[in-house]
Formats: C-alpha cells, sequence, structure tokens
C-alpha cells in the first residue's frame, strides 16, 4: 500500500485517513446548498466595477472612452459553500501525496488550480485536497494509483492540479471526484464538472455551481475552482 511522503504530518495523515474512511462507508448526500463557483454576488455587490479611459481614435481623431471592467472577485464574503456531492464507487484512501496525477497515457492536459477558503474568504491553509477521477478512456484504476492523489493548500490557502480531462463513462457526465478537508474541520466530498457538456443536463449529479472554469492553454487546459467551507 503506498503511503505519503515523509513531508506530512503522520498524526494528521491518520486522523484524515479516519475520516475518508468513514466516508467511504457509505455516505450518499444528496446535493445540498447553491454554491461553488457561479456565485451571484449579493444585491450590494452587482454589477461589476469599471475604469474608464478617455483617448482619441487613431482613426477619426475623435476622442472615445473606453470602459474596463475589474476582475471577478475570487470570493464574496457570506459566500455560500461549495455542495457536498456523493462520493461513489470509486474512493480508495490512502492515494499517494503529489500534485501531478497524470500519467503519460494520453489525453488533454488538464492544470487545476484554486483555493480552498471559508464563507468569510479567509484561505484554509493545510487544507487536505484528495483527488480522484477516470483516466482520459473513462476508466478508474482500482487496483493501483493512477489518477489519484492528495495534496495540502499552501499558507494562500492553494493548490494545484496536473491531470487531464477525465473521460466519459457510462451514466455520468464528466467530472473530476474531490474531498476537502480543513484541519480539524468537517470533509466536504465533492465533484467538479465541465461547462457545455452535453451529457450535463442528463446527469442527475451534476450541479453547475460545481462546475470549472476552464481556458485555453498552451498544452491543454488550464481549469480553476474555490472551494468554500463552513
Ligand atoms: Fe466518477
Amino acid at each position: 500500500m503506498t503511503h505519503m511522503s515523509g513531508a506530512t504530518d503522520p498524526t494528521r495523515r491518520n486522523v484524515v485517513l479516519a475520516g475518508l474512511g468513514a466516508i467511504a462507508a457509505g455516505v450518499l448526500a444528496a446535493c445540498g446548498r447553491v454554491g461553488g463557483n457561479d456565485r451571484a454576488a449579493p444585491a450590494s455587490q452587482a454589477g461589476p466595477s469599471t475604469t474608464a479611459a478617455t483617448a482619441s481614435s487613431p482613426l477619426t481623431g475623435v476622442a472615445v472612452t473606453t470602459t474596463t471592467l475589474a476582475a471577478t472577485p475570487d470570493c464574496i464574503e457570506d459566500d455560500d459553500l461549495t455542495p457536498t456531492q456523493t462520493e461513489g464507487p470509486y474512493f480508495k484512501a490512502n492515494s499517494p501525496e503529489r500534485t501531478n496525477i497524470r500519467a503519460d497515457v494520453g489525453g488533454t492536459k488538464l492544470r487545476l488550480t484554486g483555493t480552498v477558503v471559508t464563507t468569510s474568504c479567509t484561505p484554509v491553509t493545510r487544507a487536505l485536497v484528495d483527488f480522484w477521477q477516470a483516466d482520459a478512456a473513462g476508466n478508474y484504476d482500482n487496483s493501483t494509483f493512477g489518477f489519484r492523489g492528495h495534496q495540502f493548500t499552501d499558507a494562500q490557502g492553494r493548490y494545484v492540479l496536473e491531470t487531464v480531462i477525465p473521460g466519459l463513462y457510462p451514466g455520468r457526465t464528466r467530472h473530476i471526484h474531490v474531498k476537502v478537508q480543513a484541519p480539524g474541520g468537517r470533509i466536504l466530498t465533492t465533484q467538479l464538472y465541465f461547462a457545455g457538456e452535453a451529457r450535463n443536463a442528463s446527469d442527475g449529479i451534476y450541479r453547475q455551481e460545481c462546475e470549472i472554469a476552464v481556458t485555453a492553454a498552451a498544452d491543454g487546459k488550464n481549469g480553476t475552482f474555490t472551494f468554500v467551507l463552513s
């Protein structure tokens, strides 16, 4: 059985695994609250702030005012929790500690980054983030630890995952499983999704609030997702 590297706090890891084992025993919580990344701003914050600049058009010489939208905030005070999702049948405890779960077996590369925060936008340091997913062909590795790995967030609550876009398998839309736990906190079990998937509409587990924000990258895709814990 593979164990984590020596850099990990063994005491905490044991606690974590005990918790994960309990979850594996059959927690199949239904989606609860709205939350995740597609969060609507409170009325008091509705609408992005703007910056206006005026310059002469090089074509007409007429003054033209341009408006630049402010960056969308990564977290909003009193934000909703990331929804809980079913664990599914393929979780395995004792995944290796690593940020790269991608094997050289093909697929579209995905670099998923983000933060773990509280509902008051406080970054959660040393949060456990444990990912598992199907490979690009839609198969889970249930004999070893392919496409499985856990890590701990840094001082700013950040994580990074190097993987591939998971393949489809019967009965589900495209997704990535994950467990997230603040030190000493409750375990959030959830799943992440991709916008524009044909099967999203017919997958009863899918939640739009759990969609990864995906952009193109030179060698694949970049994705971001913020986990909001209580
Ligand atoms: Fe799955």
